[in-house]
């Protein structure tokens, strides 16, 4: 008799990953990969952000979050999360955009920045990407916004001009 098989559901490259723990004001944070059972508090903390934020972070309006985090599951995406007794208050990100290249975006709950968290999920999601053998990263980022900038020079970026006028593009070669 045949046996039916189901495909294996792949887990998320990350998944059980722990890089750092961080002690800020409000508790203890964990900066680890992300799973796919994080699905649903992942849609929690993008659906949280103000306006103001989800634009820093993706240059326009996004309605439908549960979408882009299955964009992010099914992609094998590289995601890093910061988490606050058990919820997500910030998320850094790297999905494949051409042969050995990623694009990367972080995003921190408005209430924690200032705290080294943003820094923290930006180096551990370097760090992951070149164990994963990505050759270069790149973010694009609005080119006032200090705090992103200040982390792209801190891991060695070099800052270009972006594909519109008010954006830079945030270049990371991985390579030694
Ligand atoms: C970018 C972001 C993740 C940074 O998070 P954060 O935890 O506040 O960053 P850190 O505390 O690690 O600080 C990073 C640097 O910015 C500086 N900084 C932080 N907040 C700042 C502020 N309000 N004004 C000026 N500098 C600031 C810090 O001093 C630090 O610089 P240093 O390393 O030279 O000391 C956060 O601001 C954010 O979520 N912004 C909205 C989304 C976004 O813009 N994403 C980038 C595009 S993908």
């Amino acid at each position: 008799m045949l046996e039916s098989s189901t495909p294996a559901v792949r887990e998320m490259p990350l998944c059980g990953v722990k890089f750092r723990e961080l002690h800020v004001d409000k508790g203890l944070v964990v900066i680890r990969g992300a799973c796919r059972d994080d699905r649903d508090r992942l849609i929690k903390f993008y659906e949280s952000l103000d306006s103001e934020t989800v634009y820093e972070r993706f240059y326009h309006v996004v309605k439908d979050f549960s979408s882009y985090v299955d964009s992010l599951i099914e992609g094998g995406a590289l995601v890093v999360v910061a988490e606050l007794n058990g919820v997500i208050i910030g998320v850094a990100e790297a999905m494949a955009c051409r042969e050995d290249y990623a694009e990367v975006g972080v995003v921190l709950a408005r209430e924690f920045r200032g705290r080294g968290l943003g820094t923290a999920l930006c180096s551990s999601l370097g760090s992951a990407c070149r164990v994963a053998g990505i050759k270069g990263l790149v973010a694009y980022a609005r080119r006032y916004n200090v705090p992103v900038l200040n982390i792209a020079r801190r891991l060695g970026a070099t800052i270009k001009r972006g594909p519109e006028p008010d954006l830079v593009a945030i270049e990371v070669c991985l390579e030694d």
